[in-house]
């Protein structure tokens, strides 16, 4: 049994650039990383680094139905999602998927950022455009545009801070 996994499900790359920075802070030796959807086995481990790009508010349900099936052993979260400076809504998408978590298991927290976006989501926006919604679509896009430098190289040294919190958390608990 590995000490460390780290998994993760990332469609256009995001959550899996924040998932190899992550690994590279954690202490090497019994470690490893793995895309949920490669194909490959999942390494059973004592702590795992649980990786999702949000859709709809949660994760898909390959990790969701992976969270689900863990017992015993210590779990953190990560993930990307295009909504940035949202404190609510981070602790929103951290209730959805922590909520799959068997009670057997240590939760160690949850660290999320701000991922880009397909520019075809800029373009619906704009397409929804109407006199009235000028101000709330105006939104919409400041944080699409504020979206396209993310994940950065601070969110990926704040993933790696978060990481290592949960190293020392998973060690004090064995
Ligand atoms: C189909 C779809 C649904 C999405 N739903 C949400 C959402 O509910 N909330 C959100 O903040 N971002 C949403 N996003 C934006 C993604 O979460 C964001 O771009 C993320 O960084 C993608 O991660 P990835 O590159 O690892 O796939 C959605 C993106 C797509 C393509």
């Amino acid at each position: 049994m590995l000490d460390y996994l780290v998994l993760y499900n990332s469609q256009s790359g995001n959550t899996k650039g924040v998932a190899a920075a992550i690994f590279s802070a954690l202490p090497e030796g019994s470690r490893d990383l793995v895309d949920i959807n490669g194909g490959n086995p999942i390494p059973k481990a004592a702590t795992y680094f649980i990786g999702f790009c949000v859709h709809r508010g949660s994760c898909c349900i390959e990790v969701s139905d992976f969270i689900s099936s863990l017992e015993g052993c210590s779990i953190a979260l990560f993930g990307t999602c295009g909504m940035g400076s949202s404190p609510e809504y981070y602790k929103l998408i951290e209730k959805n998927v922590s909520a799959w978590i068997n009670s057997s298991c240590r939760y160690l927290g949850c660290c999320l950022c701000q991922g880009k976006m397909p520019m075809q989501v800029r373009q619906k926006y704009e397409n929804m455009r109407t006199a009235e919604n000028t101000a709330q679509v105006d939104g919409f896009i400041r944080n699409f545009d504020h979206a396209m430098t993310h994940p950065d190289r601070e969110d990926l040294k704040r993933a790696q801070e978060f990481a290592l919190s949960c190293v020392s958390r998973a060690r004090e608990q064995v």
